[in-house]
């Protein structure tokens, strides 16, 4: 059998250094973390409060790999110093961003359909480098295609891993993952890869792996929010959870109050929360109506008051089932 590597996806503004620290106390699985992405800085000297997510005081639970984005060399060679003078072994590039602000600036995905320009980059940074470069990317920008220009460039470095998120960019979070696109990827390319994109239950995670056999290793974001124990779930073979509700309950807990030690101010505190139970609600069978009364919510009182009547005596576990 493969070994199983996984990886908890970046997702900026939830998979935070607060957030890993604490997955990494309560639940069990994932064996690094790519951090949200850091962007690079036309400045002399980096401020420490740029690069607080990633400073090894700040992370106490799995190891992270740093996500840069930007398409300056000098800045990412800057940066890539930097997280290598820090202890990091790796650095990942993000080419997947599919935000209109980011990729209209030819970055993130923005830069997929300008295959000279991601030569130029790589022949400029891959010699300049004192630490392993990883990618993180989508399949266009646009049209699928423009994967098959890039295969043959990212083959001539010595990348360490390629991540395929099997989207275009303008596709967004949306539709469908394009599998068949991953397919022919696979024999294409000489450097490892990890898939990523929907795996959100255990079902989903087989079909994946039986389909694509040569892959070991697996980027999961969403699924994980939801449902915090999936990556235990899929290395046990798809064990059942004892009480998960009292479980993901002290994770609520300690989160929610390590938000509060960290925000200034209730509504920080209630907006951050709220924005977790968008993927929190989906691994409850009454979780729908939960949500729709979380997002009335404008006052802590009223936060705790809700969320804790429900995971107290209301919630019924059931991830999975949307
Ligand atoms: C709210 C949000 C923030 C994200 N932030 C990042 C990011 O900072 N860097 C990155 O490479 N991808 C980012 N992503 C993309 C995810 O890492 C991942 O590629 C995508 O969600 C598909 O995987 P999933 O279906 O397992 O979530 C983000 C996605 C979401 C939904």
């Amino acid at each position: 059998m493969t070994p199983l590597f996984l990886t908890l996806a970046p997702l900026r503004g939830f998979t935070n250094a607060l957030y890993r620290n604490l997955y990494s106390a309560h639940f069990q699985g994932i064996d690094t973390a790519i951090s949200p992405f850091i962007n690079t800085l036309s400045v002399k000297q980096i401020n420490r409060s740029h690069i607080k997510d990633i400073l090894p005081e700040n992370n106490h639970g799995m190891p992270v790999v740093p996500q840069i984005i930007g398409n300056d060399p000098a800045g990412f060679i800057q940066l890539a110093t930097i997280f290598h003078d820090l202890g990091f072994d790796t650095v990942n590039w993000n080419l997947g961003c599919p935000a209109p602000m980011v990729a209209n600036k030819r970055r993130g995905s923005g830069m997929l359909p300008h295959p000279e320009l991601i030569k130029a980059f790589l022949d400029d940074v891959m010699p300049r480098i004192p630490i392993r470069l990883s990618i993180k990317t989508r399949i266009g920008r646009e049209k699928k295609e423009e994967i098959f220009k890039l295969l043959p460039i990212f083959n001539q470095y010595p990348i360490a891993e390629l991540i395929i998120h099997p989207r275009t960019g303008v596709q967004m979070y949306g539709g469908e993952v394009d599998l068949a696109t991953f397919a022919e990827c696979l024999p294409i390319l000489k450097i490892p890869v990890t898939y990523n994109g929907d795996i959100l239950d255990y079902d989903s995670f087989i079909r994946l792996k039986e389909r694509f056999k040569t892959v070991s290793r697996w980027l999961i974001g969403r699924g994980v929010l939801a449902n915090p124990f999936l990556p235990g779930i899929l290395r046990s073979g798809g064990e059942s959870i004892a009480q998960p509700v009292a479980r993901f309950k002290q994770f609520h807990d300690d989160l929610f109050e390590a938000y509060r030690a960290e925000l200034s101010g209730q509504s920080h505190l209630v907006d951050k929360m709220k924005s977790y139970w968008l993927y929190f609600f989906r691994s409850f069978e009454n979780g729908e109506a939960l949500f729709k009364k979380i997002k009335k919510i404008n006052a802590l009182k009223k936060y705790e008051e809700i969320v804790g009547k429900f995971l107290e005596e209301d919630a019924i576990w059931r991830p999975g089932h949307q």
